[in-house]
């Protein structure tokens, strides 16, 4: 199925997507998986040579592996089109970049990715574009910041710390009326549970580094919008030099295709590990959306179809016997990152100054885990082991 008819549309759910669309049996011999085409460049057309006008002559614009992971992408996101990257920072630069020009103003959510909040306060800074960041959960606060020379109003829903939603209509809506643009992080939510085009939103971005490959072997980066924004993109990464490398695009299509089911299982096994440490007296509180206690209840019920591995936690404890807890920790790795088949741990602000976590919404001490696909009670034995090495 290379593309999706309209009777397509009507009946293929997301697990059909995820398995079969975008893969063009005839057009690869037959071949169920298709091939890696691990070619820079292609033979173009000549009067003689005997080749096909196939559309493509160099990778870096355009290559027909890569091809297939967009389509696949563009039919999860409800878009009409999708651009894959080298990487999630690629996506999220190139598509900022499209929306800035000197003077121009972002709004921006507090506890957004931190190295994309770097980029837009600190490095935009010498193009002369200013970022006013606001509090994640609050859409009074975006709308109000709002100024006449603001583009772009970026949004990350919700964000990867401690899961704060924003209000996606209003915002969109808000700033159509006004030409500004919007962009969002959709990592968390994946394209399985959250499309923002459908409330209006102008480009969705992911990091394809975790659930889209999902075993932590690729660094990738996807978007998805309209017609006239994506092929308006293609300029964006084709100057930054920043497409995907077909073998990557390969890893994360064969990613797509479990995308449901172990989005399931990550989801089940996160909320009986948030729920046990929720009842644990060395724990202090639990951030994550699925459990009963989430502040933005409302918002994760209008927004979110599903839930995934990710959940942070403050623990009762010193900086120091935080440090041990993480280091004691056998099953759950000490690593960055997330979305990959195992569980890791990760100090997000542990002996932080008070000053550095206001700014970014993020409490001090706050410990997250991404809960893998491992067994579960093996994980929460683990914890459970760690969590004795807090003293107050
Ligand atoms: C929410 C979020 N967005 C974007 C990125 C950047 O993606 P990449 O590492 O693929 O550049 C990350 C990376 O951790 C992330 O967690």
């Amino acid at each position: 199925m290379a593309f999706l008819t309209e009777r397509d549309k009507k009946y293929l759910t997301k697990e059909d997507i995820c398995a079969h669309v975008g893969d063009d049996y005839a057009d690869y011999k037959g071949a169920i998986v298709p091939p890696i085409f691990q070619s820079s460049l292609f033979v173009m057309k000549t009067e003689d040579n005997g080749i096909g006008d196939e559309g493509y002559n160099y990778t870096r614009v355009a290559n027909p592996t890569i091809d297939v992971a967009e389509r696949k992408i563009a039919a999860l996101e409800c878009a009409d089109g999708a651009l894959c990257f080298g990487s999630g920072m690629g996506a999220i630069t190139a598509s900022i970049f499209h929306f800035v020009k000197q003077g121009s103003h972002v709004v921006m959510i507090s506890s957004i990715y931190g190295v994309t909040r770097v980029f837009l306060s600190d490095y935009l800074k010498k193009f002369g574009v200013e970022v006013t960041s606001v509090n994640s959960d609050s859409t009074e606060e975006i709308l109000s910041k709002v100024r006449p020379e603001t583009t772009l109003i970026f949004l990350e829903s919700p964000s990867t710390a401690v899961f704060k939603l924003q209000d996606l209509k209003a915002v969109a809506d808000f700033a159509k009326a006004r030409g500004i643009a919007t962009v969002i992080d959709n990592t968390y939510a994946t394209p399985l549970y959250q499309n923002p085009l459908t409330y209006g939103i102008d480009l969705v971005c992911h990091t394809a580094s975790k659930y889209l490959g999902g075993h932590s072997d690729l660094i990738g980066g996807v978007v998805a919008g309209s017609r006239e924004l994506i092929e308006k993109l293609t300029g964006e990464r084709f100057f930054l030099g920043a497409n995907m490398d077909p073998h990557q695009a390969w890893l994360m299509i064969r990613g797509i295709r479990t995308l449901p089911v172990r989005l399931r299982q990550h989801a089940k096994n996160a909320l009986a590990v948030a729920r046990h440490l929720e009842a644990s007296p060395h724990v202090l509180r639990v951030f994550y959306p699925a459990l009963e206690s989430f502040p933005q209840k409302e918002l994760v019920e209008r927004y979110l179809k599903g839930h995934n591995g990710l959940l942070s936690f403050l623990p009762r404890g010193s900086t120091e016997s935080i440090r041990k807890m993480i280091s004691k920790c056998r099953i759950f790795q000490n690593g960055v990152s997330w979305g990959g088949f195992e569980s890791l741990i990760v100090s997000i602000s542990v002996g932080a100054t008070k000053e550095a976590a206001a700014s970014s919404d993020v409490p001090v001490n706050l410990v997250r885990l991404h809960v893998g696909l491992e067994d579960v009670d093996t994980l929460i034995a683990d914890l459970d082991q760690a969590l004795e090495y807090l003293e107050a």
